[in-house]
């Protein structure tokens, strides 16, 4: 059942791309899992309702990780002396191939799960692997966590392992039918996604066969798109006819214009017609700033999808990225758009706190409908943040406070999350 409640604290949550709207000691009202807004007296309409008092502490937004390998969790912080495609074939497909055994999965996703849960996110979009039961235990386990998540079976039917490699694309496309059907009406707040792993291990007809699933059963769909140079040349050579690497997806029928949203993980080096495309077909850009750095992609040039009015949000990419955290991806966005700016194209400015926490809240959060924010009519997602562990001499306001609380992304700080107005804890 959804609450309806009050909590009051120091509330922060974006008024949009540029603005933080902050109101210190002030009520955030839910009813029946939906916020009704932000007030600095409460309101007598809602007098009825118990309000919890988090005194000095802040109150924000739930982050959302639009992009998330919840297999790979294990090797977090490993082989991250490799490019993207040798990481992928030395650590991550050997690692994969352990989820065909249920009692691994089992131990493997309640790490997962149980991080996930204690940090500040609520929302993610979460890779699993090619086994389906592997990715219904997923499912079961993130359900009964409370966080709201779509969860994508992989489909890889070429060049990958033998070992991890669907037999063929007729049987890569029926496992995922099945796959859907049992799970698109089985929970309250876990949905499956359309999961091509990325162009090079899906052949033609595998996609054209997933993206006539796509539309038969109206569900999203996530990959990744123009990450690393010898995958974008790679993708030329798998896909001649297309004229750039999202063209392909295009082509194939799995690159968004449809009624439920794309997403693509890393755009690193997009070019302007597939920026154009994705503008066009309404796909998200997932930025994954630490992943694009630990495998040595590249530097995302976020201002431009912002100033081109694309849609954004961040993404952890565990274990390209190493913490499952928002926070994180926020202050790496951050640096990296730094970095970006001094050392390749100082036309594109670097990325502010605001439009950070922008990114990892509504940003993001607009994949899932209205979230992201506490103004009236959003998804009440609440995190309570506590940073009387981070010393200072200084006296700080709300917005310096959140600030640090990016910066230092420690899962510590978070001591209650709520999700549509389910309590987590
Ligand atoms: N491209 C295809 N698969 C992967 C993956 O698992 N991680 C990252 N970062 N990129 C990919
Ligand atoms: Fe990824």
């Amino acid at each position: 059942m959804k609450k309806s409640f009050v909590l009051k604290g120091n509330i922060c949550y974006s008024k949009n791309q540029k603005e933080l709207y902050i109101i210190d000691g002030g009520y955030a009202v839910c009813v029946d899992g939906i916020s009704k807004g932000v007030f600095p007296e409460m309101p007598e309409k809602y007098s009825n309702l118990p309000i919890k008092d988090c005194g000095n502490q802040l109150i924000i937004p739930g982050l959302v990780d639009l992009h998330v390998h919840a297999p790979q969790f294990p090797f977090r912080g490993l082989g991250m002396d490799m490019e993207l495609l040798e990481w992928l074939e030395t650590n991550t497909f050997p690692e994969e191939s352990k989820y065909a055994d249920l009692d691994y999965a089992n131990r493997a996703y309640d790490l997962f799960v149980q991080d996930v849960l204690k940090g500040p996110n609520t929302r993610a979009c979460i890779f699993a692997t090619v086994h389906v039961p592997a990715t219904e235990l997923l499912m079961d386990k993130l359900e009964d966590s409370g966080l709201n998540t779509y969860v994508g079976k992989v489909n890889m039917d070429r060049n990958c392992p033998e070992y991890l490699r669907e037999k063929d694309a007729s049987v890569s496309a029926a496992d995922t039918k099945k796959w859907i059907e049992g799970t698109i009406h089985k929970y309250d707040h876990t949905k499956p996604i359309l999961t091509p792993r990325f162009i090079p291990s899906c052949t033609d007809e595998l996609m054209k066969m997933l993206s006539e699933i796509q539309r038969e059963y109206e569900i999203p769909v996530q990959s990744h798109l123009s990450e690393n140079r010898k995958e974008i040349a790679w993708v030329q050579e798998l896909c001649p006819y297309s004229r750039f690497y999202g063209d392909a997806y295009d082509k194939l029928g799995l690159f968004g214009g449809m009624k439920t949203p794309t997403l693509m993980a890393h755009c690193v080096y997009s070019s302007e017609e597939e920026i154009h495309l994705m503008k066009e077909n309404g796909v998200y850009v997932v930025h994954c700033p630490q992943s694009n750095t630990n495998v040595s992609s590249g530097m995302a040039p976020v201002r431009q999808y912002l100033n081109e009015g694309i849609k954004v949000g961040l993404g952890s990419d565990v274990a390209g990225g190493g913490e499952t955290s928002i926070f994180r991806a926020m202050a790496d966005a951050i640096q990296v758009s730094k970095l970006r700016a001094c050392c390749v194209d100082d036309s594109l400015e670097q990325l502010t706190v605001e439009e950070a926490f922008y990114l990892g809240t509504l940003g993001g959060g607009a994949f899932f409908g209205n979230v992201g924010s506490f103004a009236p009519g959003y998804e009440f997602d609440a995190v309570v943040l506590d940073d009387t562990n981070i010393p200072t001499t200084l006296e700080l306001n709300t917005k310096q406070r959140l600030e640090r609380l990016i910066y230092f992304s420690d899962d510590r700080n978070v001591i209650s999350k709520y999700v549509n107005g389910r309590k987590l804890f």
